[in-house]
C-alpha cells in the first residue's frame, strides 16, 4: 500500500475478509453467518448464537446440549476472583477489572498453550460464560450483598438477572435480557473487534485479545452511548421538556446519544428489536416514562434532521439502556453488558484471525523533520 492512500482512521479500508456478520446499512439488515438478526431475536439465544459464531453452523440439539452444559457449568468464579473483585480500588472501573480478571484466568487455565499458534477459545468457553458472573458480583459487592451462586438451569441473560437481584427473574425478563446479549455479540469490525484481531494476529493469546479488545470498548466512542442515552433522558426529565430540550441542545451542536450511525442509514434493526421490548416492558411494568421520552425524542429529532436534509435514526444504544433500566440495571453496567455479549463475537473472530493469520503491520506517514545531528547535552 503506498503512502498515497493514507485514511484517516482508517476509513474506508478493508483490512481483513470475513464471513462472521453482514451488516446492510442500506437496507437496515444485520445477519450473523448469514441468519438474519430478527430471526435469531425470534427464535434463537445467546447461547445458541454463542455456538454459532464459534463454529460456524447452527447446532444440532445434542451439539447445542453439550456446548449449554459446558457454559453454564463454567459460569462460577472462584474465590481468588470473587476476592480480586472486592479488593479492586474504589476509583478503578468495572471494565478495567474486567480486563484484569481475564487475564488472571489465563494464569489458571492455559499455561500449557499460552505460546501455541492453537487457539483454545472454543475450548476455554469459560470466557464468555464468567465475564457475565464478574459483572453481576461487582454490583452486588458494591451493594454490600454477597455473591450469588449461578445456576445451570438458566439461559445466560435469565442467570445473569438472578446473580444481580438474587431472585429469579419471570421468563419474559429473562429472554428480553438474553435477546439483548444476543443482539450485541457481534458486529463486524468495530474498534474493539479489530483490536482483538490484531492481537491475535502476533499469536497472543486469546485472553490478551479479550482483554485489549475490552480497553477499546471502555473508550467513550465506542461504547458507553446507552449510558449516555439515559444521562440525556435523566436530563430530560419528562415528555413535555423533549422539544425545548432538543432545539437547546441541537442550538449548541450537540449529539443527540443513541441517533446516527456510520454504516445504518436506515433505523438500526437491533433499535427495532429493542424498541419492542422497551413497550413491553412498559406495558407489563405499567411505566412509559422512559418509552414516551424516546418516541417523543425520535419523533422530534427526525423532524428537525429532515428539515436539514439530514435523515438520522435510533441507533441499537437508543433504546437499549432504558430497556436496561426497567430491568433493573444500573447504567454503570451497560458498557460491561457490551462486553459480557461481545466477548462471543470477539472469539469468533480470533478464531477467524488464527485460520489464515497475517501479522497486522500498517504504515504511519512520517511527518516529522528532516533529520540533524546529535546535540551534546551540556552544548543545547
Ligand atoms: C454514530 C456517529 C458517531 C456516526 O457518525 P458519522 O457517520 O461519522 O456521522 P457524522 O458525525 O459525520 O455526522 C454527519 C452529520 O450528522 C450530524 N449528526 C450525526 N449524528 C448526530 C447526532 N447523534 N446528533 C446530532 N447530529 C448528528 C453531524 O453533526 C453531522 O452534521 P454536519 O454535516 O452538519 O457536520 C454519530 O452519529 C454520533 O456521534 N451519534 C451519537 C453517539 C451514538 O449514539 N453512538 C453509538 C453508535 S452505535
Amino acid at each position: 500500500m503506498s503512502e498515497s492512500t493514507y485514511a484517516k482512521g482508517l476509513e474506508g479500508v478493508v483490512a481483513a475478509e470475513s464471513e462472521i456478520c453482514r451488516v446492510d446499512g442500506e437496507n437496515g439488515k444485520l445477519y450473523y453467518r448469514g441468519f438474519s438478526i430478527d430471526d435469531l431475536a425470534e427464535h434463537s439465544s445467546f447461547e445458541e448464537v454463542t455456538y454459532l459464531l464459534l463454529y460456524e453452523h447452527l447446532p444440532t440439539t445434542k451439539e447445542l446440549s453439550d456446548f449449554t452444559e459446558k457454559m453454564r457449568f463454567q459460569r462460577g468464579i472462584p474465590t481468588t476472583v470473587q476476592n480480586m473483585i472486592a479488593d479492586f480500588p474504589p476509583r478503578g472501573s468495572l471494565m478495567e477489572l474486567l480486563q484484569s480478571v481475564i487475564s488472571y484466568l489465563s494464569g489458571n487455565v492455559i499455561h500449557t498453550i499460552k505460546h501455541s499458534t492453537d487457539c483454545n477459545c472454543r475450548r476455554t468457553l469459560h470466557q464468555v460464560a464468567q465475564i457475565a458472573t464478574v459483572v453481576a458480583t461487582y454490583q452486588r459487592l458494591k451493594e454490600g450483598k454477597s455473591y450469588v451462586e449461578p445456576r445451570t438451569d438458566l439461559s445466560h441473560g435469565a442467570n445473569f438477572l438472578y446473580m444481580l437481584r438474587g431472585e429469579e427473574p419471570d421468563e419474559y425478563e429473562g429472554k428480553v435480557m438474553d435477546t439483548c446479549l444476543l443482539l450485541h455479540a457481534e458486529h463486524g469490525f468495530c474498534a474493539s473487534t479489530f483490536t482483538a484481531r490484531v492481537v491475535a494476529s502476533t499469536y497472543s493469546t486469546c485472553y490478551c485479545s479479550i482483554s485489549a479488545a475490552i480497553g477499546a470498548l471502555y473508550g467513550f466512542l465506542h461504547g458507553g452511548a446507552n449510558e449516555r442515552v439515559l444521562t440525556m433522558l435523566e436530563e430530560i426529565g419528562s415528555k413535555e421538556n423533549v422539544a425545548q430540550w432538543l432545539d437547546e441542545a441541537l442550538a449548541k451542536k450537540s449529539k443527540i446519544m443513541g441517533m446516527g450511525h456510520r454504516v445504518y442509514h436506515t433505523k438500526d434493526p437491533r433499535a427495532v428489536i429493542t424498541e419492542r421490548h422497551l413497550q413491553e416492558l412498559a406495558e407489563r411494568k405499567d411505566d412509559f416514562r422512559l418509552y414516551d421520552m424516546l418516541k417523543e425524542l425520535e419523533t422530534r429529532f427526525r423532524e428537525r434532521m429532515e428539515e436539514k436534509g439530514k435523515p438520522l435514526y435510533p441507533n441499537v444504544d437508543f433504546f437499549s439502556g432504558a430497556v436496561y433500566s426497567l430491568l433493573g440495571i444500573p447504567k454503570e453496567l451497560f458498557t460491561p453488558l457490551f462486553a459480557v455479549a461481545r466477548t462471543a463475537g470477539w472469539l469468533a473472530h480470533i478464531l477467524e484471525q488464527r485460520k489464515d493469520n497475517r501479522l497486522f503491520r500498517p504504515k504511519c506517514l512520517y511527518v516529522g523533520g528532516e533529520p540533524v545531528e546529535y546535540v551534546p547535552i551540556d552544548k543545547r
